[in-house]
């Protein structure tokens, strides 16, 4: 199979958007970030696209986002963390799971990266929605990597896989 694209999935704030940053560099790629194109496309933040407009919109911008970045082949994107659920990535995407605990999660976010998330202020629905999340992540991934530890530690287990794969 040759892949089109490199599609990171996983939990909010499991690291998403910086691992890309630094796949893409390393790997000579594009990186795009899907919520940051969302967000200027709709001069909105995810904050206020949900509060004015609904989840449901912000899922339908989601669907049409991904589906018209893969027109393009050759870049890595990084997906909110709810992508995977609501909307089908396209075949041809080189899935990478971002495997990271819920704990995890929640201590390494800043009170500011946090705050910008959603569904994540209550903590006992987060931690509910990260439960029901994980398993469709774990399918949907043609890889997934431990992302509990820094990303320095874990970053060239991502190149190693890539670079053995056919990625246009
Ligand atoms: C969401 C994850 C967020 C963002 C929105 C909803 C989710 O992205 O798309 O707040 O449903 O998990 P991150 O995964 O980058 O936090």
């Amino acid at each position: 199979m040759v892949y089109d694209n490199i599609v990171l999935i996983g939990f909010m704030g499991s690291g998403k958007t910086s691992v890309g940053k630094i796949l893409a560099r390393q790997l000579h790629k594009n990186f795009v970030d899907v919520d940051t194109l969302i967000e200027s496309e709709q001069n909105s933040s995810i904050t206020d696209i949900f509060e004015n407009k609904g989840e449901a919109y912000f899922r339908s911008l989601e669907q049409k986002c991904i589906d018209e970045l893969t027109q393009k082949t050759g870049q890595i994107i990084a997906t909110g963390g709810g992508l995977p659920i609501y909307s089908s990535i396209p075949e041809k995407s080189l899935i990478i799971y971002i495997d990271a605990d819920f704990d995890v999660i929640l201590n390494r976010l800043s009170k500011k990266e946090h705050a910008k998330r959603p569904l994540l202020q209550d903590e006992a629905r987060a931690r509910a929605l990260f439960t029901q999340r994980i398993n469709t992540y774990k399918e949907l991934a043609v890889f997934s990597v431990d992302a509990n530890q820094t990303i320095q530690t874990f970053i060239h287990v991502i190149v190693d896989f890539v670079l053995d794969q056919r990625v246009l």
